[in-house]
């Protein structure tokens, strides 16, 4: 360790864990975007909230940039190094620290996994609701900084909508203690939904509480075949009616052929262009009812060509899969992503128009469609080709993108729904968020990271 900062690292954080193997810098300098080469400085482990501070003020002293890092499982490059940061890694700080029967709260370590603290609160006879299918490997930190949506939004909503407070570390090393946990609370700014959404540049989350719900009803899935890509969203008005949906998902006949190549099975004899994944309370025979009749309007309407109802946990788990494989089924093809999202209601002019748009200038790309339409948010992964170099490729695809996000502008959408800006959509947050609206952010960045150490360079430039 020669770098003589990292030296007055270790002497003013002496119990600090500090990594710097080639192979640290490369595992933690990158998520799942794949696109950029990390080349972090360190990577600073810290085991408590004080060598946090202790860190950032560090940081701050030297002027080395830090980037928060939690499962790294982002798609949007909010958490990668790659201009000798110093990643701070909250993998330590994973523990639960209070359950709260009467409150309903469960208060974590911001590096624990999101299925963890499922666990946990199932544990309690609780359920902590946002969920998707990184579960295993991404922590409530990172599902903070970009209010993770995920599968059960509909039902739901975001990671905003669940956290009760949170501890967090600004940029001088500050730690604030933010809402406390209460439900009223009309005392001025509310910093912690500032914080949310905020991907590491505002501070740096150290511990959450978070509000637990009773369990969820019983349910059931049900997989629908869809002839046309016209009546996806007749088809979710017609079960949104009749049924309280826990989940409301899409994807395409691509989607499903990578799926099935990455080993799950096939769910009808034919193939189907579009297909539906919902889940809905099924607890009794009323509600049962309610299914078969939604099913079979689609059905009489034309809307709807074919059809599978969950008959056992097993059975649900397995059609879940066709929706929760296709991030990992895609991955080796290094999609380019979007993330993008509409009011439902603006949904099928926009659908219309971006399939108009992307049929036209993606003749050559293989696309894949799919995501949570029951939000208004559609994921649609461009596969690199296999003979393209990935930086012609990225090129093609961000020509689309300025296209693709005039039209979110003319339909008052967002060019990211539930991944975050980061470095991949930075290009484009102009399409989102008003010249003012980012002026006002800028302004906020230098109160809380007055010397633009925290993870400077994602979402906006300073
Ligand atoms: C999903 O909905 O599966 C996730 O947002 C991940 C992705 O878009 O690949
Ligand atoms: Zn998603």
């Amino acid at each position: 360790m020669t770098d003589p900062r990292l030296t007055d690292l270790v002497q003013a954080v002496p119990a600090l864990r500090l990594k710097t193997e080639p192979s640290d810098l490369e595992h933690y300098g990158r998520d799942w975007t794949r696109r950029w080469t990390p080349a972090p400085l360190a990577i600073a482990l810290p085991g408590t909230v004080e060598e946090v501070q202790a860190v950032v003020r560090w940081a701050s002293q030297h002027g080395v940039a830090v980037v928060p890092s939690g499962g790294r499982t982002g798609l949007s490059g909010g958490a990668v190094a790659a201009n000798g940061e110093l990643v701070l890694s909250l993998e330590r700080m994973n523990r639960v620290l209070d359950f709260n029967a009467v409150d309903r709260t469960l208060t974590v370590q911001a590096g624990i996994a999101l299925e963890a603290v499922h666990n946990t609160a199932r544990d309690h006879g609780l359920a902590y609701p946002v969920d998707f299918a990184s579960r295993g490997s991404c922590s409530i930190g990172g599902n903070i900084a970009t209010n993770a949506g995920g599968i059960r939004v509909i039902r739901y909503g975001n990671t905003r909508e669940w956290i009760a407070g949170m501890k967090v570390v600004t940029g001088t090393g500050e730690l604030l203690d933010l809402n406390r946990g209460l439900i009223k609370n009309s005392s001025g700014y509310d910093l912690r939904h500032l914080m949310i959404a905020s991907e590491g540049t505002l501070g740096i989350v150290v511990e959450a509480s978070l509000r637990l719900t009773d369990p969820a009803p019983a349910s059931n899935v049900m997989l629908l075949a869809l002839p046309s890509f016209e009546v996806l969203m007749q088809v979710f008005s017609a079960f949104r009616e009749r049924l309280q949906l826990q989940a409301f998902e899409f994807f395409t006949d691509r989607a499903l052929h990578h799926v099935l190549a990455h080993g799950a099975q096939k769910p009808f004899e034919e193939m189907h262009p579009y297909y539906v994944v919902t889940e809905f309370a099924s607890g009794d025979e009323v509600q049962e009812a309610a299914a078969m009749a939604a099913f079979e309007a689609c059905m009489d309407s034309g809307w709807v060509s074919d059809g599978v109802v969950s008959q056992s946990d097993a059975q649900a788990a397995q059609l879940w899969r066709l929706r929760e494989a296709i991030t990992e089924a895609l991955a080796p093809y290094k999609p380019y992503k979007n993330d993008v999202s509409v009011r439902i209601s603006a949904m099928p002019a926009f659908l219309e128009e971006t399939q108009q748009l992307l049929g036209k200038a993606y003749p050559h790309f293989e696309v894949v469609w799919f995501g949570h339409i029951g939000d208004g948010n559609l994921h649609i992964n461009v596969l690199k080709p296999d003979d393209m170099d990935n930086a012609e490729f990225v090129g093609q695809c961000e020509q689309v993108t300025t296209l693709l996000a005039a039209s979110l502008q003319k339909h008052e959408g967002s060019i990211s729904a539930e991944h975050g800006i980061g470095l991949v959509k930075k290009g484009y947050l102009e399409s989102t968020r008003s010249a003012a609206e980012i002026e006002v952010m800028r302004g906020i960045k230098r109160v809380l990271d007055p010397q633009g150490i925290l993870n400077p360079g994602k979402l906006f430039d300073v």
